[in-house]
């Protein structure tokens, strides 16, 4: 075929004619992208190289650290550091804001990435993904903590890539959200899904169940009204799946509308949430608004929250407009 366009082509055109468009930000994407395909390429081959199974060592979340977290976090740095695009870099895996080494030179850009999302699915061979967000940041200073602490409304880009069937990479840097497909025989991201829509209206929701008992009134209530099908108030039935990969559920939604829903939590006054807001809820929530859905805590919007943490959690609710629209409504009104 020689109408397909790849992910370099696409970009280049996007930035062309854009005021500061300089050229640093393909770079710094297509260094995303390296790393990704690395990445990719060992998910792949998985017990074959022996990169299976735990770690034995543990995050600052408290996570057991899964063996490819680790080695995903590292080639997610050692792609970055180098190309003089950033000022830092911080990651769900590292307590403290990663420093570009002092050989190199800083750039205008940060960047915050989930390596490994959906880490419990990869001994099982299911579908994980790398979740990044990029930030501007002062240009050629050592960024402090505080540097990364910026509302979600002011990501320039985000994205996601996916190891499942198909390697495939989901982008915005705010005009509309694209698909592109990894073709590993020319090792390049072809757009194959432009411009992706969520559905307004749907019939699918995702949650883990298991945590039913520490919900929320609101959240009972829709999931309780989702469950009673056609006989219940919404007069239809629905259908539940839940990957527990955050990037193979937005995936799904991204194609065929739903709701997904870590809400907030009654187990834990300190953990409002499991998701991470820098990582996981924020590139998230860019890509869904740009699609045309919405996402939430429930209360506020998240690309609204002024962060206080870099690895603080939120509860996150997010998907097709109608439905994520009524559940605000249900939060609203007084239980
Ligand atoms: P991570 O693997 O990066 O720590 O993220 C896991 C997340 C997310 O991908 C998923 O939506 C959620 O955890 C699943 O949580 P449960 O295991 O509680 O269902
Ligand atoms: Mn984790
Ligand atoms: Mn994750
Ligand atoms: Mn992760």
């Amino acid at each position: 075929m020689t109408d397909q366009v790849t992910l370099t082509q696409f970009i280049i055109e996007q930035q062309r004619g854009l005021p500061d468009a300089s050229g640093t930000f393909t770079l710094l994407l297509n260094n995303i992208v390296t790393a990704c395909k690395q990445i990719s390429h060992r998910v792949n081959r998985g017990a074959l190289i022996g990169v299976l199974g735990s770690a034995g060592s543990e995050n600052v979340q408290g996570e057991v650290q899964k063996k490819l977290d680790i080695i995903t976090n590292d080639i997610m740095v050692k792609a970055l550091d180098w190309g003089g695009h950033l000022g830092g870099m911080a990651s769900e895996e590292i307590d403290d804001p990663i420093k570009i080494p002092k050989q190199y030179p800083k750039g205008k850009y940060l960047v915050l990435f989930d390596p490994l999302d959906g880490s419990s699915n990869i001994d099982i061979n299911l579908t994980v993904g790398t979740i990044f967000s990029v930030l501007r940041c002062r240009e050629g200073v050592e960024p402090e903590t505080e540097d990364f602490l910026r509302k979600g409304s002011e990501q320039v880009c985000a994205g996601f890539v996916l190891y499942g069937p198909s390697t495939m990479l989901v982008l915005t840097t705010g005009n509309g959200v694209n698909g592109f497909t990894l073709d590993q025989d020319i090792g390049e991201f072809i757009l194959t899904h432009r411009n992706m829509r969520i559905p307004e209206e749907s019939s699918e929701f995702a949650i883990n169940m298991s945590n039913q008992r520490f919900w929320e009134a609101p959240v009972k209530r829709y999931i309780d009204e989702c469950i009673a099908g056609q006989e219940g108030p919404r007069g239809k039935n629905f259908n539940m799946r839940w990957v527990a990969s955050l990037v193979a559920d937005v995936y799904r939604i991204l194609n065929r509308g739903g709701v997904f829903l870590y809400p907030y939590d009654l187990r834990d006054p300190e953990r409002p949430g499991k998701l991470r807001l820098m990582y996981e809820a924020n590139p998230m929530a860019f890509i869904i608004e740009q699609a045309g859905g919405l996402c939430s805590t429930g209360t506020e919007r998240i690309l609204d929250i002024k962060p206080h943490d870099i690895h603080q959690r939120v509860p996150l609710i997010f998907g097709s407009k109608n439905e994520i629209e009524r559940l605000i409504s249900y939060y609203q009104q007084p239980t």
